[in-house]
């Protein structure tokens, strides 16, 4: 290597030595390509002996370099080119496989050296394995990769914005949660995801130290506006990013409460509803309890009372005295049989009917009443024949009590809408009894079915009606309940399994 013949014009031992401790794989070539020197690492790297290469061009070396056969050597894409044209700097990067088939990225970097007329004179070109900043490169963007997927497939909504609320990032899940597509969100700033006022108080609230962290808001509740401008409640987190101590941009995780908070009302129902069956049973055990122990005594009272009135003339000053008690007691009999039913001692006679006669039927019964005088009822009847098994006298005093509840709450005027339907999908058959009354007050809701509990002036409700027709319908495997009721008026629903047709059925009805 202290071959001096070797350079034009670095001849001195030093400079040779210089170019031979240079680190990298250097070539100095002329313009015109040949090759003029090689320092020992690039004769490492080629398993080259000086001889071999000296006068060759860059083309025999690297083109016999299986590696780099790939490389174009014409005009425009040559880097040596560009340099002797530019006289500036030029590099390429390029993919090998090492001697062990590993894979192996050089940069090739041109420079020119320049001659007394700032011409280029010779172009030294060094070699740099780069491998390594190529993997740290890749292992970089896998991980950033990675990260866009797990964003991507949160079940959470999560939204980054800059400085100014340009919306900087929308993931899948806050895409539909806000309704708006990534390319929509370009026209959009964050406060369009919030009713008026809240993205100002959620970073005032993220910059304020007593809450959370500074920069950080911890799980807070939130009601979001959606591209439809409908307001859906949410659970969210949130944080400032910084960058050098600056804020950069806001990130937040969101979660849709709307199916948490349904499925809490359910619970909530359904908590009540069995707190309310529980009550209606006790209470049920309680009646069953008085009515037969006041059965007997009113029985015999009854039976005396008009074995005696037999006996008494009509003109007798103490007949019409009589009279009252057995009118009374007669009373007390109906309020006994009334509270049977209600705590379900007495058995159902089940019969299969058409729901439609029920409401007929049960018209008919009160039809003389002087209170439907102002009252205008009106039938929808389902066009379907919807068929039920129960006890159909049990359903009418139900449906006479629904009735005369109705008008009571209507005062002799309104309207009333007696209605049957049925869900085929869920077999259930349906009474829709609505007024146009004064209504349920909520605090009474709970207590309408329990016995004895009235509004009615003493003398005109027993209280009875509701908890006899909440006991006859757990008895025929169906349900009452309140479905509406406000100012405008009350609707109960009565629901019962729905019979499936027999043939026998239809054929037995049509003979
Ligand atoms: N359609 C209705 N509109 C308004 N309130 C009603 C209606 N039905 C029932 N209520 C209320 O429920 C209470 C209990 O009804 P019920 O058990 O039939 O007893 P009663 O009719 O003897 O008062 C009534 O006193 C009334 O306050
Ligand atoms: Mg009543």
């Amino acid at each position: 290597m202290t071959d001096s013949n070797q350079f034009d014009s670095l001849e001195t031992d030093w400079r040779l030595r210089l170019f031979d401790s240079l680190s990298f794989p250097t070539l100095v070539l002329r313009p015109d390509r040949t090759i003029i020197a090689a320092n020992k690492k690039f004769h490492e790297r080629n398993r080259t002996r000086i001889e071999e290469i000296l006068g060759k061009t860059c083309q025999h070396i690297f083109r016999e370099d299986n590696n780099l056969k790939h490389l174009s050597c014409n005009g425009s894409d040559c880097p040596l080119q560009g340099v002797i044209e530019t006289k500036q700097t030029k590099s390429v990067v390029q993919k090998n496989i090492g001697t062990n088939g590993e894979e192996v990225w050089e940069e090739r970097v041109f420079a020119p050296i320049f001659g007394d007329q700032h011409e280029v004179k010779y172009i030294i070109e060094s070699l740099r394995d780069i491998t390594a900043v190529k993997d740290l490169e890749k292992k970089y963007s896998d991980v950033r990769q990675l990260i866009d997927k797990v964003v991507q497939s949160s079940v959470s909504g999560i939204i980054a914005a800059n400085r100014k609320g340009e919306i900087i990032l929308l993931n899948k899940a806050a895409e539909e949660l806000f309704g708006y597509s990534a390319a929509d969100a370009n026209s959009v700033t964050i406060e369009d995801f919030y009713p008026p006022g809240v993205a100002r108080d959620i970073m005032k609230k993220l910059r304020d130290e007593n809450i959370g962290e500074k920069g950080k808001l911890p799980s807070t509740q939130f009601n979001i506006v959606t591209k439809e401008l409908e307001e859906v409640p949410v659970e969210m987190t949130a944080a400032i990013i910084y960058e050098e101590g600056k804020e950069a941009a806001t990130a937040a995780i969101f979660n849709d409460l709307r199916e948490k908070q349904a499925v809490q009302k359910k619970l909530e129902e359904a908590e009540s509803q069995l707190f309310q069956s529980e009550k209606l049973a006790s209470l049920g055990r309680l009646a069953a309890g008085v009515a037969h122990e006041i059965n007997n005594p009113l029985t015999s009272i009854l039976l005396y009372g008009n074995l005696m009135r037999e006996k008494l003339e009509e003109e007798h000053p103490l007949a019409s005295n009589l009279n009252y008690i057995l009118e009374d007691a007669e009373r007390c009999q109906e309020i006994v049989k009334n509270l049977l039913a209600y705590s379900r001692q007495t058995r159902p006679a089940k019969d299969v009917f058409y729901l439609n006669n029920l409401v007929g039927e049960s018209l008919r019964l009160i039809r003389d009443q002087k209170l439907f005088m102002n009252v205008e009822i009106i039938k929808e009847l389902d066009d379907y024949q919807i068929l039920v098994n129960a006890d159909k006298n049990q359903l009418c005093q139900v449906l006479i009590n629904l009735i005369i509840n109705a008008m009571d709450a209507m005062d002799g005027r309104g309207t009333l809408n007696l209605k049957t339907f049925r869900d085929r999908k869920a077999g259930k058959a349906f009474i829709e009894v609505t007024d146009t009354g004064s209504g349920i007050p909520p605090e009474n809701l709970s207590k309408i079915f329990d016995p004895f509990f009235t509004t009615k002036e003493l003398g005109k409700g027993t209280g009875l009606g509701l908890s006899m027709a909440y006991g006859i319908l757990e008895e025929n495997h169906g349900r009452i309940s309140v479905k509406e009721t406000g100012p405008e008026g009350t609707t109960f629903l009565l629901e019962f399994p729905e019979e499936p047709v027999s043939d026998e059925f239809h054929f037995m009805s049509i003979g």
